[in-house]
């Protein structure tokens, strides 16, 4: 590992057992975690690392498609850098990706190799390099040519939870600066619990193999207190990983989940709306029906709200919402704010 990937994430990590705790993140999400959703999610409550959504390296350094990505990868002027998530199965690509990313003023560089994707599996990335461990090796070692601190998301196994004890020590004899697992293997999707019985294990073999390399959890775990509790019964964790508990929760990383007023919420969506209209002008056309899944989370738990999220679920645009929720009365006026 260099001194410069010792410090980035040291510095988090070390930031966050001074306070007694593991650091926070919120997951890399494709379609959800971008500028716009960071940046209200650390309206709400702030992890202590974002990740972006994963982007293709070989399309980034592919000089017609290099445009199609770059969305995926804008930061705000003021926005906590995120962590850049990439993903492929071409070593060249992965160092020549990697490569741009500390001129954009990324920090550090996240290689996903546990999407379960069928189209991400054809392109022998995501999980299915959990099937081609040496090409993994290979690409991690690629991506090491940044100068920038790699870590790795990864799942389980691509068939059966016991894959781990082969797979991971591939991973960790790289030292990777931090190495996420996703407690599932790729058969099992999203499907079954997490496999949280398997984490002593898993931190005992990085002790042997990788004392350096940090070790993120994920799966399941909802929210903070969800985390702290989980830390707690296996000291040794240096990370949480959370990311559909966001969705479940916007307020998921603030110490104080439950209790925030439908205000609180109304306003999270009308700063949603803002930068939606902001990085649709300035930088990457946005689809606005993809803004609908968003309207049910922040009217969740209000049940006098149910007439108000039917009626925005009917709405075409931006100003039709703000138009919404100013006759509902929960907005003075209906202009951006
Ligand atoms: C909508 C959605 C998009 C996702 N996109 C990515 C991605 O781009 N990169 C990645 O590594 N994982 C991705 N994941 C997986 C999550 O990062 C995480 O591993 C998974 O949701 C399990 O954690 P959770 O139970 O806290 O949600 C995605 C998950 C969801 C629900």
């Amino acid at each position: 590992m260099t001194i410069q990937a010792n410090t980035y994430w040291q510095t988090i990590a070390n930031r966050a057992r001074m306070q007694g705790r593991p650091f926070f993140s919120m997951a890399p999400m494709e379609a959800v975690t971008d500028t716009i959703f960071r940046r209200v999610v650390a309206q709400a409550g702030q992890p202590d690392v974002y990740y972006t959504e994963f982007t293709n390296a070989s399309s980034m350094v592919h000089p017609k498609a290099k445009f199609s990505v770059q969305g995926r990868l804008a930061v705000a002027p003021g926005e906590q850098q995120p962590v850049a998530q990439i993903w492929g199965s071409r070593p060249v690509d992965i160092a020549a990706a990697s490569r741009l990313l500390p001129a954009m003023g990324y920090e550090a560089v996240d290689i996903n190799m546990g999407c379960p994707d069928g189209t991400v599996i054809k392109n022998s990335a995501g999980s299915d390099l959990i099937r081609h461990p040496y090409l993994a090796q290979d690409i991690i070692a690629a991506a090491k040519q940044s100068g920038l601190p790699v870590s790795v998301k990864t799942r389980l196994g691509f068939y059966k939870p016991a894959e781990f004890r082969t797979w991971l020590p591939y991973i960790l004899q790289q030292d990777v600066a931090v190495l996420t697992v996703h407690l599932r293997t790729r058969k099992e999707m999203s499907k079954v619990p997490a496999h949280y019985e398997l984490i002593d294990e898993i931190l005992a073999m990085r002790d042997r193999l990788a004392p350096n390399t940090l070790i993120q959890v994920n799966g399941d775990i909802k929210d903070r207190q969800a985390g702290l509790d989980l830390a707690a019964k296996h000291p040794g964790i240096d990370g949480i990983m959370i990311g559909r508990g966001v969705l479940e929760n916007p307020y998921a990383f603030n110490p104080q989940t439950d209790g925030h007023s439908l205000a609180e919420s109304v306003a999270l969506l009308r700063l949603q709306l803002d930068l939606f209209d902001e990085v649709n002008a300035t930088v990457t056309p946005k689809n606005f029906e993809a803004l609908k899944r968003y309207f049910k989370i922040y009217l969740r738990g209000f049940a006098h709200a149910s007439n108000l999220r039917q009626a925005l679920m009917e709405t075409h645009s931006t100003q039709e919402v703000r138009e919404q929720l100013w006759q509902s009365g929960l907005i003075k006026n209906q202009r951006s704010a």
